[in-house]
């Protein structure tokens, strides 16, 4: 298992690949930036929901990072940033601004991946290319083949495959001394605080956490029969542990949760309830956002994976302006997770 200070040196790494991942020579980062006479893109970026603290990293550096290439590449970025305030039909209309504004390229994350075709044949139909990000769309699980995606060749995917992330998480409770069986008995018993219902990264990782003990030949139960959806909120993941905690008590082993904020709110949940992560509860989430870190390092968390932002967003803008410079591009782009423990 990694050490923070490992995967700080691997992000930064993951980072670094990440932004020499494009066609541009490495440059010395002395190029000039660009002038008032520079061309102009315009790059509309249409975010699922601005109250996302994952996508809220995401699309900081989305535009820290156009900002970096456009001093590099002596041209100007015109980034147009917009909110779909997690509603579809909202950002439907903000597709179509970004259509009628004649948009070079557009930065997509999607608010319902149900909707992809229809999203994607009218940017296709505009002669806009597309990079999606963060929502896979899918068609069952088929791996790298949605035909929206496959059937365009300037429309493309970059993220990080969840069940990867799933995985790391499950393997951080069954390197656990204990396996994360805190009474003995010989059954883990959890709970799983899930992301949003249509979301294959909440699917996934629901699915491949409980695969990694299961495959590790560890005896499982849910103690929930229903799915506890959290909306990747943290307000929500208070809420579903203060539920869990009371209902279950020290019944309850290990909380997963899909993401690092739900997360958040069931460390304060189980303070609340005085429990002890790493004693009598364990607690795993996935992002590394700041507040996780922090509160793995206190031994409030038992550990999180890093979901890389900064790659995967310097993958998609690196892909937009290749895009913008007529080059081909592949139909997926796949940034790696990184597990995060003390
Ligand atoms: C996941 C991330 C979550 C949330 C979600 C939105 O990759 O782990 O925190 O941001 O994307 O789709």
């Amino acid at each position: 298992m990694k050490t923070f200070k490992k995967l700080l040196a691997s992000a930064l790494v993951v980072g670094m690949l990440a932004g020499c991942s494009s066609s541009e020579p490495a440059g010395s980062g002395s190029a000039a930036p660009a002038g008032d006479d520079a061309k102009t893109y315009n790059v509309g970026v249409a975010i699922y929901d601005y109250n996302d603290a994952f996508m809220t990293l995401y699309r900081n550096e989305i535009e820290s990072y156009f900002a970096e290439r456009a001093g590099k590449d002596g041209v100007q970025y015109n980034i147009k940033m917009v909110d779909g305030k997690n509603d579809q039909g909202e950002q439907g209309n903000q597709i179509d601004t970004f259509i009628a504004q004649k948009m070079d390229v557009v930065i997509l994350n999607l608010a319902m991946t149900s909707s992809a075709d229809t999203v994607i044949q009218k940017l296709v139909d505009a002669g806009i290319p597309v990079v999606l990000i963060n929502r896979e769309p899918k068609e069952g699980d088929v791996d790298e083949a949605y035909p929206g995606i496959v059937d365009n060749p300037t429309v493309c995917y970059v993220g990080a495959d969840a069940r990867q992330s799933g995985t790391i998480q499950g393997e951080i409770i069954v390197n656990l001394e204990n396996h994360g069986d805190v009474n003995g008995d010989g059954v883990v018993n959890y709970i799983m605080i899930q992301g949003q219902k249509e979301n294959s990264d909440a699917q996934y990782r629901t699915e491949y956490s409980i695969k990694a003990l299961t495959d590790a030949g560890i005896k499982v139960n849910n103690l929930y029969s229903d799915p506890q959806l959290g909306d990747w909120k943290r307000d929500l993941g208070a809420q579903i542990s203060d539920n869990a905690l009371a209902q279950f008590g020290n019944d309850l082993e290990v909380i997963f949760c899909n993401n690092d904020d739900m997360a958040c709110g069931a460390a304060t949940s189980i303070e609340k309830y005085g429990r002890k992560v790493g004693e009598d509860i364990y607690l795993v989430g996935v992002d590394a956002i700041q507040d996780a870190v922090d509160l793995i390092a206190q031994g409030k968390m038992t550990g999180t994976v890093l979901n890389d932002h900064i790659g995967q967003s310097h993958t998609a803008v690196d892909v937009a302006i290749d895009l913008l410079n007529g080059k081909e591009i592949k139909n997926y782009y796949w940034v790696d997770y990184l597990p995060v423990t003390e």
